[in-house]
């Protein structure tokens, strides 16, 4: 079954409808939405530092309001818990304490009834605000970057779940769907584009984060991309192919975190009896060949497109090769909750599946563009002060919310990160056809 297709509505909705206010409830109702299926229990752990509990995650979307618009844009807000300040701030900074990360597990209060309320409580006063009017140009930004904020949760709710839900040997299923769709076999094949001046970068009125900006020249050498992420199946071969044992096709530092965590295949993969499994939100599956890979870091996808005899593409190659495809794709709403099959390549000449199914890792260093200026106040501190260590990925997943992805959108992942649905498109360097 195709849920795309589906008779049985998602939970959450395709589309945002006009209106702030009906846009504000609509992103606030899917967050809930993720979480319905869950327990008490299962939204109060955390199964490893990276990832947060969905508890947290539903509080601190709250907190980003309340900070941020509610306290200096609405008189007469009062803090439902002013305890609550320091425990669901994520950020380092004068704003106040931040609760360590990796302890928010222990946090078997406030219950999960009682966030909820602190949920109820900010959508009351939030809604009041929204009714009212006059709403400063200032409030207005910070409620459309909550919005943002809150649908960048919505992706870590179901990421951090399905990591959480992998650790129980019962394996359970966050929803059953299985199987998604029929299975294709696509031929892959190279997009050649020109080199020469090109423009990355977001311009214009509407919404992007600061590190998609400024919009500024790039020089692009003649370079190909392939027409189709990289598969389970292609994976497979790389490992049979002893991917995995051979020091020469991975970094330095890919190859220590390797030997230092036994790595032998992707996240969430088991070999039984000669056969692949792996575990996603409908449970334990068998490995689909033919659907685009997810759960590699950077380190496997760079070792992957070494030994494919290619490499990944930089941010700005996939900017301008995908920047004419259309944002459709496999994302949040499909209610697949998985990459699916392979599809057609588009008649003309842009990449498959380039937004949806599977962020893609680049070559590029998340580092500012030139000329960048961090948002003013606490939350310019959000994007700028990541910029150390991290590669950057493009194009959105199966987990993504649609109306939160655009070409220019820049995520970021340390190299060892595994437990986003990440994947990779293979690049290769052009013949040399730039007039001198
Ligand atoms: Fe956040």
């Amino acid at each position: 079954m195709n849920p795309a297709s589906s008779s049985k509505p998602a939970p959450w909705n395709a589309a945002l409808p006009p209106g702030r206010a009906a846009a504000y409830r609509s992103i606030r109702q899917t967050t809930q939405a993720l979480a319905a299926p869950l327990s008490a229990e299962d939204c109060a752990i955390q199964s490893m530092p990276d990832a947060s509990p969905v508890k947290w995650h539903l509080a601190h979307t709250s907190w980003f309001f309340e900070t941020f618009v509610l306290t200096p844009h609405h008189r007469g807000y009062h803090a439902l818990d002013p305890a609550y300040r320091a425990l669901f701030n994520s950020y380092y900074n004068a704003i106040g304490e931040r609760h360590p990360r990796g302890e928010r597990g222990l946090l078997s209060r406030p219950s999960l009834d009682e966030i909820l309320k602190y949920r109820r409580h900010v959508d009351e006063a939030m809604l009041e605000l929204l009714s009212g009017e006059g709403l400063s140009a200032e409030a207005s930004a910070m409620i459309e970057l909550g919005l943002h904020h809150e649908q960048q949760h919505q992706e870590l709710i179901l990421t951090d779940v399905k990591h959480l839900l992998s650790r129980n040997p019962l394996k359970p299923a966050y929803q059953k769907q299985w199987p998604l769709t029929p299975i294709h076999a696509r031929e892959r094949r190279w997009i050649s584009r020109v080199g020469g001046v090109q423009r990355i970068g977001h311009s214009g009125a509407a919404f992007c984060f600061d590190n998609e900006t400024p919009r500024h020249r790039v020089w692009l050498d003649v370079f190909e991309i392939a027409s189709h992420p990289v598969t389970h199946g292609d994976f497979i071969e790389f490992i049979d192919d002893d991917g995995y044992r051979r020091p020469e096709l991975w970094l330095s530092a890919g190859w220590d975190t390797l030997t230092a965590r036994g790595w032998q295949a992707p996240l969430y993969w088991q070999l039984r009896d000669g056969r692949w499994y792996a575990f996603t939100l409908h449970g334990e599956v068998e490995v689909d060949p033919h659907t685009p890979i997810c759960h590699v870091s950077f380190f496997e996808a760079d070792a992957f497109a070494r030994w494919a005899g290619a490499r990944l593409p930089t941010e700005a190659e996939w900017e301008v090769a995908a920047r004419d495809a259309p944002l459709d794709g496999n994302f949040l709403e499909s209610g697949a909750l998985h990459p699916l099959a392979l599809r057609e390549a588009p008649a003309d000449g842009t990449p498959a599946q380039a937004f949806g199914d599977v962020w893609e890792w680049t070559r590029s260093d998340y580092a500012p563009y030139p000329g960048y200026r961090p948002a003013a106040g606490a939350v310019g501190e959000y994007n700028g002060k990541f910029m150390c260590g991290q590669y950057v990925l493009r194009g959105g997943s199966c987990a993504t919310p649609s109306s939160h992805i655009r070409s220019t959108y820049r995520n970021f992942f340390a190299p060892d990160a595994r437990w986003q649905f990440s994947g990779l498109r293979l690049a290769r360097d052009g013949e040399r056809r730039t007039a001198r």
